[in-house]
């Protein structure tokens, strides 16, 4: 790809953990919101996508389920980012899915930065999380690491802001670019069929610019961009590189984590459509040089 039209683009960061550690909590706490009070049971069960300004510097997050049963989310989430948030609760300390969501980082090949939540409750102990997790080789600064440890409390508040600091820091040193003016393509982030609207997907756009109008392929899916929300419900005519939006004009719902790319025209989506029917991911990825 041409270096030269290579322009910074926002962190993606996933965040990760036990179920109930809080992951959903600190996002409301990050955004302000209240996400956690409309989930069924409290548990999440899908791909959450939000965009944070900070300062003028964007970071979008992928809020993923913690519950043992979405193991496929937690890696896909893992798979689509740059950075993880491992959340660990200081009262329960290192959990199963903790471990599940360390080893799809690490798989990914991304950093993770640890959120050691809830210190606000008498039962915490940091220094315990801390040595837990260098079993897992996450040692933190202060033990002779080169871990970033933050210690947070949704509910209070305490950390956010380093918490945020540190991500930018971190996503600073991964000099994250993309190249804005190409043809977009990206992920897949959940897809559903809407009674009224048909179907409509979550994706995120990682490279170029998608907008309204757009011929597009995913998967065995083509259609045509024919409207986009942002994750705040805004109608948005165009969505550069790290930006989630929700997109309609699909003749079908695609499979999450499937890649999308933005085609010359309606026949060739319609073309990469039938070539992933038939030939398969491979060859279509060959074909256009993912
Ligand atoms: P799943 O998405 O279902 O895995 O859960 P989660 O990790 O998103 O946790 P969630 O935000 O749903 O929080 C679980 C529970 O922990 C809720 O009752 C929260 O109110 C509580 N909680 C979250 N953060 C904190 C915190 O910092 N301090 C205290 N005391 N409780 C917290
Ligand atoms: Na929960
Ligand atoms: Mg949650």
């Amino acid at each position: 790809e041409d270096e030269s039209k290579m322009v910074s683009r926002p962190p993606v960061i996933c965040v990760m953990g036990h179920v109930d550690h809080g992951k959903t909590s600190l996002l409301d706490a990050i955004r302000k919101t209240h996400v956690t009070d409309k989930e069924a049971g409290g548990i999440t069960q899908h791909i959450g996508a939000y965009v944070v300004s900070r300062g003028g510097q964007k970071i979008t997050f992928l809020d993923t389920p913690g519950h043992e049963a979405f193991t496929s989310m937690r890696m896909r989430g893992a798979n689509s980012t740059d950075i993880a948030i491992l959340v660990v609760a200081a009262d329960d300390g290192v959990m199963p899915q903790t471990v599940e969501a360390i080893n799809h980082a690490k798989a990914a090949g991304i950093e993770i930065i640890v959120a050691v939540n809830k210190i606000d409750k008498p039962s915490a102990n940091i220094e315990r999380v801390k040595q837990e997790l260098t079993e897992y080789e996450l040692i933190a600064e202060d033990w002779g690491g080169s871990t970033i440890f933050v210690p947070v409390s949704a509910h209070t508040g305490e950390g956010i802001e380093q918490l945020l600091e540190m991500i930018l820091l971190t996503a600073e040193m991964c000099e994250l670019k993309a190249n804005p003016k190409r043809t977009a393509r990206g992920l897949v982030i959940e897809a559903e069929l809407d009674k009224g609207k048909g179907p409509v997907a979550t994706i995120l756009v990682q490279k170029g610019t998608l907008r309204v109008g757009d011929p597009i392929a995913v998967g065995p899916c083509h259609g045509k961009v024919r409207a986009m929300v942002d994750d705040k419900g805004r109608r948005i005519k165009e969505a550069g590189p790290s930006t989630p939006v929700e997109i309609l004009g699909l003749n079908d719902v695609p499979n999450a984590g499937e890649i999308f790319v933005v085609t010359e025209n309606d026949k060739e989506a319609r073309n990469f459509a039938e070539t992933f029917i038939s030939e398969g991911r491979e060859k279509l990825l060959d074909d256009t040089k993912a």
